[in-house]
């Protein structure tokens, strides 16, 4: 089995899953994902992070093939979550004498998981490990995504491995490198990784920025995807946008819930008039048939968030809390608001969700409510609606983007 080199002493030896139906059993993988994992070789030999247990077979070929039948000194665990420390007690059965290296958190995760207690070593934030001419620098960047989480700089070649940070969800479909592939599926899935796995955690992310910032890094090897040395600036400048949850774009997400399409008539008035008013970056979703991954992907990318929902049983569309539900755990800042619904005999829902976009500090610029059947006169208050919202989005009629 070949195994690929990202420089002089590092090679990929992650591996592709393709079989599951859902990250963390929640989250669509319509292009797979992969369990990126390296292995630095010189006078010693250090992994850095494991892979997902399914695939441990595959993962030692390539570690015997990259060592050549030498034995692995280190392991290094920049993240404990399962997807990445799966194979940890398997490697401590292959190479019985490694040493694993990690924080206080990492250990006690370490013993809780997999019942590993022995051949540990602690390291502290800035301190170093030598390898021979290589020299490994460890940066703890609690919470990005979980609070052992940690990234490891390799100063000679200068390459961070940055744990879960500037990953996406696509598995490699050949290539592992950037510059090698055709990265057209990867935007989408970075801002659907970033929105759903690590959105939460904006200020660790942005704290995480400035410790490393003074760091010259020529490549970075992420535990998901592409290795980024070409675009490394681009997801950097991505990751600096996101955690500060600035959009990406000016435009409007409409998601909206609707058992027999009355909610749904609005959303279109509403994009018809946010379109009348000169934008194109106009998305909507039905809560129903998108995944909410898809949705709070979108949530993060564009301005302005319009909620549509019926009311049902005197509360929300159970798909629309939930995306209310997610949104507000992240704390998503700074978006344009509005909200719409209809109901059969009593409104409930806009009556929800103009308070909860104020709790988050929202800009609300509206709302629409209809009893029953969407009527003219409520149709032209939607579409007007939508022209409003489309004013506020354009920054010369002193909207707030
Ligand atoms: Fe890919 Fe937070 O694990």
């Amino acid at each position: 089995m070949k195994t690929q080199k990202i420089s002089h002493s590092v090679h990929y030896v992650g591996v592709n899953d393709r079989r599951k139906s859902l990250f963390e059993n929640q989250l669509p993988l319509p292009y797979g994902v992969s369990y990126n994992s390296y292995l630095v070789v010189d006078e010693k030999i250090a992994l850095i992070d494991t892979v997902d247990a399914c695939y441990f077979d595959v993962f030692l070929k390539k570690i015997e093939t990259a060592t050549n039948g030498r034995k692995v000194d280190y392991l290094i665990i920049n993240h404990m979550e399962p997807d990445h420390s799966g194979s940890i007690r398997l490697i401590k059965q292959q190479f019985p004498n490694i040493e694993i290296i990690g924080n206080a958190k990492t250990f006690d995760m370490l013993k809780g998981y997999h019942g590993v207690i022995d051949n540990l070593f602690e390291i502290k934030d800035g301190e170093e490990l030598v390898l021979g001419n290589t020299s490994l620098q460890f940066y703890l960047t609690p919470m990005v995504h979980w609070p052992e989480t940690m990234m490891t700089y390799h100063k000679q070649e200068k390459i961070l491995f940055s744990g879960d940070a500037f990953g996406c969800f696509g598995a490699l479909d050949g290539g592992v490198i950037d510059t090698t592939m055709n990265l057209d599926k990867f935007w989408g899935e970075m801002r659907r990784y970033y929105a759903n796995i690590v959105g939460k955690y904006g200020v660790p992310v942005q704290n995480a920025l400035k410790k490393l910032g003074g760091l010259e890094v020529n490549i970075i090897c992420s535990t998901h995807g592409p290795v980024w040395t070409a675009e490394r600036a681009k997801v950097i400048d991505f990751y600096d946008k996101y955690s500060r949850y600035e959009a990406l774009e000016r435009g409007a997400v409409i998601a909206y819930g609707s058992m027999y399409g009355n909610t749904e008539q609005m959303a279109e008035a509403i994009a018809a008039g946010i379109s009348a008013g000169g934008v194109k970056n106009i998305v909507l979703h039905d809560v129903s048939k998108t995944d909410l991954s898809f949705i709070l992907a979108d949530v993060f990318k564009y301005s302005a968030l319009v909620i549509g929902s019926p009311t049902y049983m005197n509360e929300l569309f159970p798909g629309v809390a939930m995306l209310l539900h997610k949104i507000e755990a992240r704390g998503i800042k700074n978006r344009i608001f509005a909200a719409f619904g209809s109901c059969t005999w009593a409104g409930v829902s806009v009556k929800t969700m103009l308070p909860w976009a104020e709790k988050l500090q929202w800009n609300i610029v509206g709302s629409a409510e209809e009893k029953q059947a969407l009527k003219t006169e409520k149709y032209e208050e939607c579409y007007a609606l939508g022209l409003k919202i489309a004013a506020s989005l354009n920054p010369s009629s002193g909207g707030t983007f």
